[in-house]
């Protein structure tokens, strides 16, 4: 069973670090600059949001590198712009950024100096080490709310599942199939729960019209899918070779739960509507194939975005396995057309959605 602690991406600047192993989600971050801007645009014309001429923005799940400020940097400048057009004063802004209390804050606490310095309307940046599936901020405090790629970790694995043992990736594949509807159900309860808390929290935070812009790994609606999403199944088919290789126990690797879901947009838009603190204002569906190019040209890159992403996690579960881990992946890479194969035919998308506080 995975603690919710031990969710975090590799720190540092290293070759293994998610800082250098975070372009494909930088290509995400990037199409939601429309939608953050034509957030701030809406924030800033509401009079009675902006009442102090006072702005907090913060960031859900940041993780480190240049990531972690890719959404906020282009939120002060919608800010700047959109005062400069209108020839107001801009608000003072408030700069705030989340995540677990094991990520590289480090890192962060750096780049938001540098970034209060460059931008004169910052006037305080912070950082709020803690889960987004708990209250961070003070009521009726914050304006704008972004997050990307962070969504679709849980709080924590299906207790249905890990209370019975019953694993997430069975190694027989004739089991998996027959237990892949039960799976992936016990996984979209808990994506259901956690995600509706996620909104009956910001919306307490948020102040009234208040906006939320995220992205989140999803599954295409129509897709039959024999492995979840690519990565999670990617890594449970390397592990399950070390399996094979006596490197690590059979009893370990069926008690090793990803807390990762990828809904379909229909699935997000009716927990949306379900929950009911917000109203939907736009809802993006991308094809991420094209983003995952760099990620999988060479045995390196893949196996440093696996490890970037999985190597807390796995580490905390197995212990010592990474050196393994790795060798097992670099093969999978290079035996193995059926990742080529996976990537045409993966079953994920990128949802993006624009959220005003009802
Ligand atoms: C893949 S990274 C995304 C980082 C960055 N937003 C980006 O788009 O590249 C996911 C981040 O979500 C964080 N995370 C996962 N669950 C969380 C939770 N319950 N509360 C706060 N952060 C969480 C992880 O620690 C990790 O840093």
């Amino acid at each position: 069973m995975a603690f919710i602690q031990a969710i975090h991406m590799n720190p540092g600047q290293g070759e293994t670090s998610y800082a250098c192993n975070s372009s494909f989600q930088n290509a995400g971050q990037k199409r939601m600059k429309p939608l953050i801007e034509a957030a701030i645009t809406d924030l800033c014309s509401n009079t009675n949001t902006l009442l102090h001429g006072k702005m907090m923005i913060m960031d859900a799940g940041c993780s480190s590198g240049p990531n972690a400020l890719a959404l906020i940097s282009p939120a002060i400048d919608a800010i700047h712009n959109h005062c400069l057009q209108i020839n107001q004063p801009p608000p003072e802004v408030c700069v705030l950024l989340n995540d677990l209390p094991d990520n590289d804050f480090n890192t962060v606490v750096k780049s938001l100096v540098t970034l209060r310095q460059s931008k004169k309307t910052i006037v305080v940046t912070g950082v709020a080490p803690g889960s987004f599936y708990e209250r961070l901020f003070t009521s009726d405090s914050l304006h704008l709310v972004c997050s990307s790629n962070s969504l679709h970790w849980l709080s924590k694995a299906p207790e249905d599942l890990t209370r019975n043992h019953i694993p997430a990736f069975d190694i027989d594949e004739h089991a998996r199939r027959e237990r892949l509807p039960m799976v992936r159900e016990a996984y979209a309860q808990q994506f259901r729960k956690d995600f509706s808390l996620f909104l009956e929290l910001r919306a307490k935070e948020l102040v009234s019209g208040g906006r939320m812009v995220i992205s989140l790994v999803g599954t295409r609606s129509n897709a039959i899918a024999s492995k979840f999403i690519l990565f999670p199944g990617i890594v449970a088919q390397i592990l399950s070779v070390l399996v094979a290789e006596g490197v690590i126990d059979k009893a370990k690797f069926d008690s090793f739960y990803v807390p990762l879901y990828g809904p379909s947009s229909e699935e997000l838009r009716e927990i949306i509507e379900a929950e009911g603190s917000f109203s939907i204002r736009e809802m993006r569906v991308h094809d991420p194939r094209i983003d995952m190019t760099t990620t999988l040209s060479t045995p390196a890159r893949f196996v440093n975005n696996l490890r970037a992403l999985f190597e807390p996690i796995i580490v905390q579960h197995f212990g010592k396995v990474m050196d393994e881990f790795a060798m097992a992946a670099e093969l999978y890479w290079s035996l193995d057309a059926s990742l080529q194969e996976e990537r045409a035919r993966t079953s994920r998308t990128m949802l993006a959605v624009s959220l005003a506080k009802a």
